[in-house]
């Protein structure tokens, strides 16, 4: 089995990357990713030297690429984590959002059809669909629940999985859906809330918490919504979408206290900045479905893994210091420099 995963320099498919090379010893995963800012060879040099691995560097925008490494290797399953991820970024310049997550979506889902594939899976988000008032702890998010975004991320996400959808019913293409809740773990860009206020905290800066730190987000640690995409790719059902999230509700503020007690940093650090347009209130998932078809349930408790998450990056300043030394300050200046 040759499965591509686009988008494996970055954060939750470098994660996949290892797991699957770990679990499956007779898969070969070939990796195809553009190297944007977000993309880091580096995060992946613990594999490039194994037999069952090929890095190829490729926008999945570029048809004629794609078409080429489809000829090359014959994959039977297509995993796509490559997107323009950062809701602030989307926010400044959303076109980008659209040509890679819509377009780019397009031109793999053609190839699929093309050279034929037995699963085309699209790694989706919760922010589909939309936000849950913070009075309403009654409400989640289900598979049923409409779409409905907010911001030009989420509705570009959205619109990938119509598409995913639509070449479902009208092509037969034999698809599969998840939409996880919010990540965290290593090799996360310090570009969003956890590693940044890791590293901010690490070196005595200010942790910008958005508007009064009380938007909810459901944490999950990558490892668990790795294993469900794998669940997902050998036992889900085509044409369907799954729901991937913990129960595991916090608010940012509580998040960042978190971080600052491990660390033994002190609470002044945190100050209150302009609050993100279009804030998202809170995000929760009910995973049901997921765990009732497929059986998953997440292992790692929100206590362990951020305290393995904040350990990964005290063992690993080389990795997230090199980001931050380079472009990053100039993105760092103009997103806080005055807000
Ligand atoms: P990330 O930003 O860390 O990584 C994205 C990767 O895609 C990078 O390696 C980048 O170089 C690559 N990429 C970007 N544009 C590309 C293009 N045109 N062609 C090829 N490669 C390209 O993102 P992430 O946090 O790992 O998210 C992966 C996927 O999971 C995304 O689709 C995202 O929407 C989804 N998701 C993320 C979260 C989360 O909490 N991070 C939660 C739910 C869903
Ligand atoms: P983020 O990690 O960008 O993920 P998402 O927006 O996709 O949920 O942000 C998580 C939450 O943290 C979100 O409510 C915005 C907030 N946040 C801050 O308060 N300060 C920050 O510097 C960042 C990056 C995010």
């Amino acid at each position: 089995m040759t499965i591509i995963v686009t988008g494996g320099a970055g954060f939750i498919g470098s994660n996949f990357i290892f797991h699957m090379l770990g679990k499956y010893p007779d898969y070969r995963i070939v990796c195809l990713d553009k190297l944007t800012y977000a993309g880091n060879l580096s995060t992946l040099s613990p594999v490039m030297d194994n037999p069952n691995f090929r890095f190829v560097k490729l926008d999945i925008c570029d048809r004629e690429g794609v078409y080429k490494l489809f000829e090359e290797e014959h994959p039977g399953m297509v995993v796509n984590f490559a997107a323009e991820s950062h809701v602030d970024r989307s926010i400044e310049n959303p076109e980008v959002f659209l040509q890679t997550n819509i377009l780019g979506t397009q031109v793999l889902m053609d190839a699929c059809r093309k050279y034929g594939i037995t699963r085309y899976h699209q790694v989706s988000t919760d922010e589909v669909y939309g936000d849950l008032p913070l009075d309403r702890p009654d409400l989640f998010f289900t598979e049923e629940t409409p779409i409905h975004t907010s911001s030009p991320y989420s509705s570009s996400k959205a619109g990938a999985d119509l598409l995913v959808l639509a070449y479902h019913r009208t092509y037969g293409l034999p698809v599969t859906i998840s939409r996880c809740s919010n990540n965290y773990g290593p090799y996360h860009f310090p570009e969003k809330l956890i590693p940044l206020m890791i590293a901010n905290a690490l070196n005595d800066k200010p942790l910008p918490v958005y508007g009064k730190g009380e938007n909810v987000r459901d944490w999950l640690y990558v490892e668990d919504h790795c294993k469900a995409i794998d669940l997902i790719l050998h036992k889900g059902r085509v044409g369907e979408v799954y729901n991937i999230g913990g129960h595991n509700e916090m608010r940012n503020i509580d998040i960042v206290k978190i971080i600052c007690k491990a660390l033994g940093k002190p609470e002044s650090l945190i100050t209150f900045v302009t609050d993100r347009k279009g804030h998202d209130m809170r995000y929760a998932i009910d995973p049901t479905k997921i765990h009732s078809e497929l059986g998953w349930l997440p292992e790692t408790k929100f206590a362990d893994g951020i305290q393995k998450t904040i350990a990964w990056y005290l063992d690993n300043r080389q990795w997230w210091e090199t980001i931050i030394s380079g472009e990053y300050q100039n993105y760092y200046e103009k997103m806080y420099g005055n807000r």
